[in-house]
């Protein structure tokens, strides 16, 4: 949620600044700005919209030069989406720019206290509080004499920014700059991620590395705490904690074309096309076909350890949460272990007895979100042993975690999670398998699992070469106001899952179930301008699950079914039906959900929706 660039270098900062937030913008689209440092002044140009219909037309109108600045994509927290509420945001004096993510939980307080020294304030946001904070340590500095750098120790803009910090009740993840030293830029985290970028001769800033990667791919993850200096050659870390100040030099994993849209319309599209490469990804090197079993390098658990777990409690948000779900049903079926699953917003304030051998998973795709990085520090303040199913390497749920899993999707841009969800199934599928044959599956069924797990990328492509099947379909129900999905065992969280990519990206009211419970109420909203999608795969529960379909039919329900290749029967009944391959029971839900996630963009398309960033939302939700 909101993102930051920062460039401190050799060449013009400006198109730099506009390119990296054009990457970040998945983070937030209320507004944007950037502030470089110009003739020894700071230019800022603000405004409230997407980049490309605001920022980037106003700078191209009236350009500004200079080779340190700052750039912000905001997603608002204090105050409206407008031009000045937007970041950067100036101190008192004038000479101190701040781009935050996060938020000042003070910043009332401070805000009082600055107004009755007579200060002014332009926004309504905690983060201009925050830069008259900065500022004014920065003046009590040079007030008292020690505003002089020599060019060892802690330079004073950082001693400003530390100083500040340590009044700051909240998050923050910013970068500063001050027209005094032009060749300087501070940035500090505490909860809202940031990263280093190290070039030769020149150094960014930035929210992720998707916003600096066709820069430089050796990066250093900031931790909470730090404080870094960053000048054109050298950069210095210190820290507001009580660690001796560290860091890592990182390389990037993915190419700069992995974070491009390449020849597809929206992220989101060409993220659900690439799923049949993200399986692979997911399952490479990790199948022991010989075994029938799983193995992954980083649980950092040895196998006595993992067979001494008695419970799993799986803690996540949103669509990870849905994933989590299935892993539910996997884990139960192939290791007979009790799992409890738990949104990570309730998780971190409940307080649920866990068993002493209970392992926490948490599954998130950025590694970032707020609530599941909490979930995690609860869980581990409380002594528990916590893995994580991550996609974003180097986040800070992925360095907290004791140990666990990368997804190796790639980067996910579309802010509807679509590929992660499917990676996060293959990975759980494989992680139940690991704890099953720790215990009591059979060999012959391992290597059964592998062998369906191993065809599921084919199987994923023959559904995606449907898809233009799949937009008729959704262009017949584009003008719907209320739609159901439906599904029992291992695809009510799939229904789950198709309801909230519907609701998100094309804003039509949606609601998944288990397919037995709409009799218990919600079958009094259906009619005949009442779509219902229905899972209905050729398993143990097909026939309880046609007689649901049956029961909406009756209501004069319209129905999409989702049915597997051979089941002619279903035709008669429904008005549409989309056709899956033939797999195992438990897999289903990595095949069903490819349908629906068409399904829900060709709807939002067709309702001109913008896809890639729909109202309200933003990708990595770094706030409770
Ligand atoms: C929905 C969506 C969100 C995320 C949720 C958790 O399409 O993207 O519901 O799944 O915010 O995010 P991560 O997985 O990054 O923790």
């Amino acid at each position: 949620m909101c993102g930051i660039i920062g460039y401190i270098g050799k060449q013009q900062a400006t198109p730099i600044l506009i390119e990296g937030l054009r990457r970040l913008e998945y983070r937030g689209y209320d507004s944007a700005g950037v502030a470089v440092l110009q003739n020894r002044e700071l230019a800022t140009r603000k405004k409230k919209g997407k980049i490309d219909e605001g920022l980037a037309k106003l700078v191209q109108a009236n350009p500004i030069y200079g080779q340190v600045g700052m750039g912000h994509t905001r997603w608002a927290t204090h105050g409206p989406p407008t031009d000045e509420n937007s970041h950067p945001h100036l101190d008192q004096s004038g000479k101190l720019a701040v781009v935050h993510n996060g938020v000042i939980e003070n910043f009332d307080s401070l805000k009082e206290r600055f107004l009755e020294e007579g200060h002014t304030f332009k926004s309504a946001t905690d983060t201009e509080v925050l830069a008259h904070l900065i500022g004014h340590h920065y003046d009590e500095l040079m007030k008292s004499g020690k505003g002089n750098w020599t060019g060892e120790g802690t330079h004073p803009l950082a001693q400003a920014v530390m100083n500040a910090l340590r009044e700051v009740i909240g998050t923050y993840g910013i970068g500063v700059i001050c027209t005094d030293h032009p060749g300087v830029m501070v940035g500090a985290r505490r909860g809202s991620p940031l990263i280093v970028g190290v070039g030769e001769g020149e150094h960014f800033l930035a929210s992720d590395a998707s916003a600096i990667v066709s820069h430089t791919r050796t990066v250093i993850y900031l931790k909470d705490y730090d404080v870094v200096t960053l000048f054109p050659d050298k950069f210095k870390m210190d820290s507001l904690g009580s660690e001796v100040a560290s860091f890592q030099l990182s390389k990037i994993e993915f190419d700069a074309d992995a974070a491009e849209r390449g020849k597809f319309a929206h992220y989101m599209l060409k993220e659900i096309f690439e799923q049949p490469k993200t399986v692979q990804n997911a399952i490479r090197g990790r199948l022991d076909a010989e075994d029938g079993t799983a193995k992954f390098g980083g649980l950092n658990m040895t196998t006595a350890e993992l067979r001494a777990i008695d419970q799993i409690v799986i803690t996540a948000c949103g669509t990870s949460w849905h994933a989590a779900l299935v892993g539910e049903y996997l884990i139960e079926e192939f290791a007979h272990i009790p799992v409890e699953v738990e949104y990570a917003s309730e998780f971190r304030y409940r307080n649920a007895p866990i068993e002493k051998n209970t392992l926490v998973l948490v599954i998130t795709q950025s590694g970032e979100t707020a609530d599941t990085l909490a979930g995690l520090r609860e869980s581990k303040r409380r002594g528990h042993r916590v893995l994580s199913i991550c996609n974003v390497v180097g986040s800070t749920i992925a360095r907290e975690a004791d140990g666990g899993i990368y997804l190796h999707a790639g980067p996910e841009i579309g802010v509807a999670s679509t590929k992660a969800f499917v990676s996060q199934v293959s990975v759980l599928t494989m992680f139940a398998l690991m704890m099953g044959r720790i215990r009591m599956l059979s060999n012959r069924r391992g290597s059964q699992i592998i062998k369906a797990l191993e065809a599921i990328p084919d199987q994923i492509q023959k559904i995606l070469d449907q898809s233009e099947e799949i937009k008729r379909i959704a262009l017949k129900y584009a003008h719907a106001e209320d739609f159901f999905f439906l599904g029992r065992q291992y695809n009510f969280p799939v229904a789950l899952e198709g309801a909230l990519k519907l609701k998100e990206i094309s804003y039509i009211h949606a609601e998944g179930y288990p397919a037995a419970e709409m009799k218990h109420g919600p079958i009094a909203m259906i009619d005949e301008k009442t779509p219902t999608v229905i899972l209905a795969p050729t398993d143990a529960l097909y026939e309880k699950t046609f007689s649901n379909l049956e029961e909406i039919k009756a209501r004069k329900g319209p129905i999409i079914a989702l049915a597997t290749e051979g089941n002619d029967r279903i035709k008669e009944k429904v008005e549409d039906v989309i056709y899956l391959p033939a797999t195992w029971e438990p897999l289903h839900p990595l095949l069903a959900v490819i349908p629906l996630q068409l399904l829900s963009y060709y709807i939002a398309v067709a309702r001109g929706c913008d896809v890639d960033k729909p109202r309200n939302l933003a990708k990595s939700v770094t706030v409770e």
